[in-house]
């Protein structure tokens, strides 16, 4: 921490002097997520912070798409991404007109894109999900099929929880979660008899299967809290455990875990740079923001 102190304070400072709001996903190291940010939470959280912040400034300590949905919801705000370059392999895997060719696929199903994708691809879609309300959102749509894009993990795992719907999806996955298998859980959970396993569902199906619960990432750390096992695998990226595990003393955290290249971009020194400079800053064109919107919103009013 005595490396990273004069960064927190540093940022801190010029944080108040710009009326900045720093918003941290989950998988934020250590030293932003408990140093520097003002809200932290997974995407749907930080979305609907993103909506209602009355900071003139939103810096977004996250991947790329997360910044541009906070621009979105608040067109009228600057917003800044430490480094635009923190990109995502689900918002890569699929452009507007892998949109227009699921819809040509399957004519009248309505499109359910994650908000891991860029404002284009939101606004050629129906609805928006996270991972934490992608289930009761296919449940509510009032069609037998639904296109889901562009995870075809969170799409089969919601497929099995809302066995009435036809679920067709897109070939895309998360390069963190889609590295797990059921496998190595199996094994894993020979050696350490007792160990609760808790998987994201950007998981693989049998992945998710293996674990004893499986959510978003606040679902995850909400699970920790009030389970407090002994023993605990998350099944997802690397930080979370280490940003949870000074609140849960009795938890010990094991086993391996996975890295996102993307998330690990944000750094101490780019978010002071960021703020200092006031450079990154995220634009939408309006036109694609406005289709946008309506997606992410429609996601937003039926979690209320
Ligand atoms: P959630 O925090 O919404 O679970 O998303 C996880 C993720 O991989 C974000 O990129
Ligand atoms: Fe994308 Fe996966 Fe990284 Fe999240 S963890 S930003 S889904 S690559």
């Amino acid at each position: 921490w005595a490396m990273h102190a004069p960064y927190v304070a540093a940022i801190n400072r010029l944080k108040a002097e710009r009326g900045a709001v720093i918003l941290a996903h989950n998988y934020m190291t250590p030293q932003i997520y408990h140093g520097i940010a003002d809200v932290v939470g997974d995407s749907l959280q930080l979305a609907v912070e993103a909506a209602r912040t009355e900071a003139s400034v939103i810096v977004q300590c996250g991947v790329h798409f997360m910044a541009e949905t906070s621009k979105i919801l608040s067109p009228d705000k600057t917003v800044l991404i430490p480094d635009p370059e923190a990109g995502c392999s689900l918002a890569e895997s699929i452009t507007p007109e892998g949109i227009a060719e699921m819809r040509r696929l399957y004519p009248g199903a309505p499109v359910v894109t994650y908000v891991n994708t860029s404002a284009a691809v939101k606004a050629a879609s129906d609805i928006c999900c996270t991972s934490s309300n992608a289930a009761q959102i296919v449940a509510g749509l009032d069609s037998d099929t639904v296109i889901m894009t562009p995870d075809k993990y969170l799409a089969q795992n919601v497929a099995r929880q809302v066995p009435r719907k036809r679920v067709v999806w897109w070939d895309g996955s998360c390069m963190v979660h889609e590295q797990y298998t059921a496998q190595d859980l199996r094994a894993f959970r020979d050696w350490n008899p007792g160990t609760r396993i808790i998987a994201h569902p950007e998981c693989p199906p049998d992945v998710v299967a293996e674990a004893d619960f499986s959510g978003s990432t606040a679902g995850i750390i909400d699970y920790v809290a009030r389970e407090t096992p002994q023993k605990a695998m998350l099944v997802t990226e690397c930080s979370m455990a280490s940003n949870i595990s000074d609140a849960h003393p009795g938890v010990e955290f094991v086993g391996p875990c996975n890295m996102c290249p993307h998330m690990k971009k944000i750094t101490l020194e780019k978010v002071l740079w960021s703020l200092h400079a006031m450079q990154g800053v995220v634009e939408v064109d309006p036109g694609i923001a406005a289709g946008a919107r309506v997606a992410v919103q429609r996601m937003i009013d039926l979690g209320r």
